[in-house]
Parts: C-alpha cells; sequence; structure tokens
C-alpha cells in the first residue's frame, strides 16, 4: 500500500479500509492502491458528500421557482413556416460545414427493464427489430443525406461520442461491432467511458468496501459527461475537428431526433450558449424534470421531479386551470456551443457549487463490520450522483434557450418495464408506429388498417415519402 495514499484516507477519516490491508499481499495491496489513488481529494469529497446529505433534506421547497421569461423562449407548435424553415436550414448550413457533433448519454442499464444490457441495445418490439442505437444511427444517416443534397458539394459526416460507463461499455462497443455501425463510419464513432464515484454508508462518513482490496463503486451520474468530456480529450477532439456545435441526448427517447436541424438552427441563430429542448409535461404526477427561472438568481435551472414539492408540481396557470403552471418538461436535449464547454468544463467539474452530490440511498452489497460481503435487505447505503442540468444557472439568461416541441414527434421515453402504465416498449413502439404511420397517410399512403414503420433511413421527420402516394400498406409493413 502506498503510505502517500493511505495518509490522505485517514486524514479524511477513512481509516476503516485500511483494517485487513496487512493481510493483502502486494498485488492486491498495489491494485488498491491504485483504486483509492483515482480520488484526488479525499477529504473534499468527504465533505462535499455530508453537504449533499445536509442540503436533500431541505431541497427543492425552499428555492423560489417560476415560469423562464418568453424571450428566451420559442414555440415549434406556434412558430410560422418560415421561421422553422430558417432554422432547419441554418441547422443543416452547420451539418454541411461539418460543424455539428452529436453526443449520446449511454452509461446507464436497462435494470428497470429487468435487462443488464445497455440500455440503447434494447429492441421495443418494432415491426423491423431495430434497437435505440439502430434508430438513432438511422437517423444520423439520413440527415447526413438530407444536408448533402441541400448544400450540394458538401460532405456532412457527423460525428457521434457516445458516453459509456464501466457497466456498458464493452457491450456497447461489442454490439456497434457485431451490427456493422448500422452503417455509418466507424471512424465517426468515438465511446468513452465516464467516472465512478464511491458509495458511502448511510450518514455519508464512512466509504463502503466491496472487498478487502477495494471500494464499492458506482457510476457518476450523466453530469459526469463534464468531467468525462474534458479527461478524455473529447473537448479537444471537437476542437481539432472544427466542431461548433452539440447536440446532445440521452439514450432511451425512441422518438428522438438527433442532431434536430431546427434545434441547432434556432440556438445558433439566436446565438444561445446553451439551449434545451420541452414538451408539455403530461400531468403533474409525469416523472420528468422541468425547465424554470431560479427567480433569487434569475438564472435558468431544472427542478428534479424528485425534489419538486406536490404543490408546486400540481400548481395550475393563473387564468387557466388546465394547464400546469410549470410544465416545460425536460427531455435531456441540449445545446452546447463548443465554445461555452472550452470556457466553463474547467470550472464545473472542479465545482461541488456547479455540479453537485445528489443523493440516492440504495442496497449496497459490502463488507459489513467483520470483513463478511453481506448483500442487504433495506437501504445501507448512498450512491451519489452528479446531474448534467445542475451547470444551467452557470449561463447566463439572455444566453440560454428553450425551445418548445410537439411531443407526439419528439418524446417517447423507455423507462419502465412493459406492464406499467407509461414509458414501457409497448407505449414507445405505439408512438413510433403512429408517427409513421401519420407521415404514409399525410403523403397520400393508404393504411386501411392498423400501424406501419417508417425507417429512420427512408425519412427523417416526414420528408421523402412522396413515392407511398397511392400505395397501400398493411400493418407492420416497413417503409
Ligand atoms: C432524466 C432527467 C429528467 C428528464 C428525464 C426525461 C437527469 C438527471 N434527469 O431523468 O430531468 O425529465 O430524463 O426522460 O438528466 N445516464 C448516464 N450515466 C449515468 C446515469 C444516467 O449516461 O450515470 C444517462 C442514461 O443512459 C440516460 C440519461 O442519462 O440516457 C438519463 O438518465 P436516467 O437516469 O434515465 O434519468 P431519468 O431519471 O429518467
Amino acid at each position: 500500500m502506498v503510505d502517500s495514499v493511505r495518509k490522505k484516507f485517514e486524514l479524511a477519516g477513512q481509516n476503516h479500509l485500511f483494517k485487513y490491508v496487512d493481510d493483502l499481499d502486494s498485488r492486491l495491496q498495489q491494485q488498491f492502491s491504485s483504486q483509492l489513488e483515482t480520488i484526488d481529494d479525499p477529504c473534499k469529497l468527504v465533505n462535499t458528500t455530508k453537504e449533499a446529505l445536509a442540503f436533500s433534506s431541505t431541497n427543492g421547497a425552499t428555492r423560489n421557482l417560476t415560469q423562464l421569461p418568453t424571450d428566451c423562449c420559442a414555440s415549434t407548435l406556434d412558430a410560422s413556416v418560415d421561421q422553422k424553415k430558417s432554422w432547419e436550414e441554418k441547422g443543416l448550413q452547420a451539418i454541411a460545414d461539418n460543424q455539428v457533433g452529436v453526443l449520446l448519454m449511454a452509461g446507464g442499464q436497462g435494470s428497470r427493464l429487468g435487462s443488464s444490457d445497455p440500455k440503447g441495445c434494447f429492441n421495443v418490439g418494432l415491426p423491423s427489430g431495430k434497437s435505440l442505437f439502430n434508430i438513432q444511427a438511422d437517423k444520423i444517416l439520413r440527415l447526413q443525406q438530407i444536408a448533402a443534397s441541400r448544400f450540394p458539394g458538401s460532405k456532412p459526416v457527423l460525428r457521434w461520442y457516445i458516453m459509456t460507463s464501466g457497466a456498458t461499455r464493452e457491450a456497447t462497443e461489442e454490439y456497434f461491432t457485431k451490427n456493422s455501425f448500422f452503417g455509418l463510419e466507424k471512424s465517426q464513432v468515438t465511446f468513452f467511458d465516464q467516472g465512478t464515484l464511491p458509495c458511502f454508508n448511510l450518514d455519508g462518513t464512512k466509504i463502503l468496501q466491496n472487498s478487502k482490496s477495494s471500494i464499492c463503486e458506482s457510476p457518476d451520474g450523466n453530469g459526469g459527461l463534464y468531467k468525462a468530456l474534458a479527461k478524455n480529450g473529447i473537448l479537444d477532439d471537437f476542437v481539432s475537428k472544427g466542431i461548433k456545435h452539440i447536440h446532445m441526448y440521452c439514450v432511451d427517447n425512441v422518438l428522438v431526433k438527433v442532431a434536430d436541424p431546427v434545434f441547432l438552427g434556432f440556438s445558433i441563430q439566436r446565438q444561445f450558449d446553451l439551449a434545451t429542448k420541452v414538451v408539455r409535461k403530461r400531468d403533474a404526477c409525469e416523472s420528468v424534470g422541468l425547465i424554470v427561472l431560479d427567480k433569487d438568481i434569475n438564472k435558468p435551472c431544472v427542478i428534479e421531479y424528485s425534489e419538486i414539492s406536490k404543490e408546486l408540481a400540481n400548481k395550475t396557470e393563473p387564468n387557466d386551470p388546465s394547464k400546469l403552471f410549470l410544465r416545460a418538461a425536460n427531455i435531456v436535449n441540449h445545446y452546447y456551443s463548443v465554445d461555452l464547454l472550452q470556457r466553463m468544463v474547467p470550472q464545473w467539474v472542479d465545482s461541488p457549487k456547479h455540479l453537485p452530490f445528489h443523493i440516492a440511498k440504495k442496497k449496497i452489497p459490502c463488507l459489513n463490520e467483520n470483513g463478511e460481503f453481506v448483500k442487504p435487505d433495506t437501504p445501507n447505503g448512498i450512491k451519489l450522483e452528479q446531474f448534467i442540468f445542475d451547470v444551467f444557472p452557470s449561463v447566463e439568461l439572455s444566453k440560454f434557450g428553450c425551445l418548445e416541441v410537439e411531443r407526439s414527434e419528439e418524446f417517447s421515453p423507455l423507462k419502465n418495464a412493459d406492464g406499467a402504465a407509461n414509458d414501457t416498449p409497448t407505449t414507445c413502439r405505439n408512438h413510433y408506429l403512429q408517427l409513421g404511420t401519420k407521415w404514409v397517410k399525410a403523403n397520400g399512403g393508404i393504411v386501411e388498417d392498423g400501424l406501419v414503420e417508417v425507417n429512420g433511413t427512408t425519412s427523417y421527420g416526414g420528408e421523402g415519402l412522396k413515392f407511398v402516394n397511392g400505395k397501400s400498406f398493411a400493418a407492420g409493413d416497413i417503409v
């Protein structure tokens, strides 16, 4: 065991970690040292954890939250056709100029779906059998074609950066390789790993041990993205490839418009540093975060579903009780200028003010006081997570944009196993097929009965379907 490492942890009150260290052979001691060395400042970690625990009992209710001011918002639901065309044109131009990078957060497993596979490999039961990753790759391929034909002479390559975690990295890479990268160039896809954070006991004072020579760790949450971008050289890669605009999204939305040119154009034209897409919250109970304004600091922020008070969640518009007052649901589709990331990531990753820890009480298998490995029946510890949106308040309100989009065209997340009321493989499949069927019918196709699937490579958002005019389709057909 390296003495300096041991000293740092003892100073942070973690002497218990070394109870068995003398029983370990030198290889295991070295391995243990190496794992501990990945934590630069154990004292800071312990203090930040204690602060997070104290904060978690007061959070939400104390914040002074309201709607974002209208001048940073727009909606594709009521924008003019010309306005939407102009945003789209701007976005396609950036894609044609190879200034757009696509960033996918795919660190989560399908555990709530009863699967240990990466969530992106999940097949929601479409007639084509395509997985979430495949659907997203199709959209990228189609968008490259659209941009190339709109700007003749250009050779658009949308670079896809995929953040994985220890639990999903290998399986994700294997899955892409097995499927020949779904027709994309292998060189346009980059995988990189998010980090981990140690797990603590319930009062946040002691790091839990997984064995006599290792501590318990869990992925650092989707807010680990920023550290991972810096640590893995991804930010530098954006710059060296001339990428200026990033569309970031999460893996589980079957309707996601990857690198949506309308959203990109909206953000670029209005020179936002950071922007986000929202849909109208389904009802007061929906498990979504809300994009809001923190009145005390006059900055944008997100209040997570687990943190909002019942009263605030249920509050309605004073002059229209049919609408929730806070209804701008976060669908984890964010735009970042690379310029902002370059300026701010170094500050964000180093500061608990920007990226505080959120606490989740969990049953964490670990060593007990007698050094025996146990699997608890009740929560015995806490996992720490950072949230991607916690950096929003560090952006000036005038540089923050919010675009409302039509839910039935853009948001159907996969969160629960079939049997639940919402956000299941069945609801995802139905929403995907309903949208495709709507496009086919709008183009004169005849679908007498049931629903058809429109491949992402055929159409990105309803375009390119004139050929269906007058043709008949049966339920389950793939267009
Ligand atoms: C998330 C949002 C919530 C939003 C909802 C919409 C956060 C913190 N919360 O909630 O505001 O309304 O989606 O669907 O963003 N992930 C990682 N690494 C991790 C943890 C998660 O890459 O360590 C990825 C997942 O693969 C997924 C995304 O982050 O792509 C969202 O994570 P998830 O835990 O499913 O968030 P929700 O609780 O659904």
